[in-house]
């Protein structure tokens, strides 16, 4: 579903060239939960940046169902992005806005009208179970409670692929594993293409069917990414449809 291949991209700063990414190339399936795993520093946040056409890659090509992604733009790149639902690590709501108003903001971006954003943003909270917390203010919100607001957000665009960059570093191991449970709920019951990016590999590796390793900037070794792993590779992929649209 994803392939990318060749993907490099070099940061020019004061102190001389950083090689975020170097020739990096895999791809992903429909349906599974990737883990991307590496150290800090190595180069994840460059990479989930380069997959949500966040920042551009110096040379290397990023197909997603086919279609290369990096050679699109307006109305095309419009679709593609909505394709793609991005959790950053951090949070990143406005805290301006309540719950519903920061799930809201990515479809009035997109020009949905009020009525079907608060519509799609309401059933997307419901999703993560935050149903009771739609009028509330972020600083009203626990650390696990944003984020699921930040992945009711990501989903409210209703996309094929979910990725996530460091999901549980700022929450505690409780918290943590509830929303890995949530992440891998919403893989099952809808079908949706996780990535998950993480330095904290035991906690995160439960949910994942299968992972990379970065570091410095390159797939840390040829052939790692066939070694399947975790609790749950036996079980079948989802099956399509991914989402039942409205
Ligand atoms: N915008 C940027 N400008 C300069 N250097 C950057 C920028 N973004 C990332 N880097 C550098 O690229 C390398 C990889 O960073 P990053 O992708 O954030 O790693 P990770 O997410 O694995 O911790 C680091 O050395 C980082 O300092
Ligand atoms: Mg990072």
């Amino acid at each position: 579903m994803i392939s990318v291949k060749g993907l490099s991209k070099t940061f020019h700063t004061l102190s001389g060239p950083v090689h975020a990414l170097k020739n990096v190339t895999f791809s992903v399936k429909a349906g599974e939960v990737l883990g991307i795993y590496g150290p800090s520093g190595a180069g994840k946040t460059t990479l989930l940046r380069c997959l949500a056409l966040l920042e551009s890659p110096d040379s290397g090509e990023i197909r997603l169902d086919g279609k290369n992604v990096l050679s699109v733009s307006g109305e095309q790149l419009r679709q593609v992005r909505m394709k793609i639902g991005v959790v950053f690590q951090g949070y990143n709501l406005l805290f301006s806005r309540n719950a519903l108003g920061n799930v809201m903001l990515p479809l009035e971006i997109q020009g949905f009208d009020k009525h079907k954003a608060r519509n799609r943003a309401s059933t997307a909270l419901d999703m993560v179970g935050l149903s009771h917390r739609k009028d509330f203010m972020p600083s009203l919100l626990s650390g696990g409670e944003k984020q699921r607001v930040a992945i009711a957000r990501a989903l409210v665009t209703q996309p094929e692929v979910l990725i996530l960059d460091e999901p549980t570093s700022a929450l505690d191991k409780r918290t943590a594993e509830s929303i890995l449970e949530l992440v891998q709920g919403l893989n099952r019951s809808t079908g949706i293409t996780v990535l998950v990016v993480t330095h904290q590999t035991d906690l995160v590796g439960a949910i994942c069917s299968r992972h990379i390793s970065i570091n410095h900037g390159a797939l840390a070794a040829p052939g790692c990414n066939d070694v399947y792993q975790g609790t749950f590779h036996e079980q079948a992929l989802p099956a399509a449809p991914i989402w039942e649209r409205q």
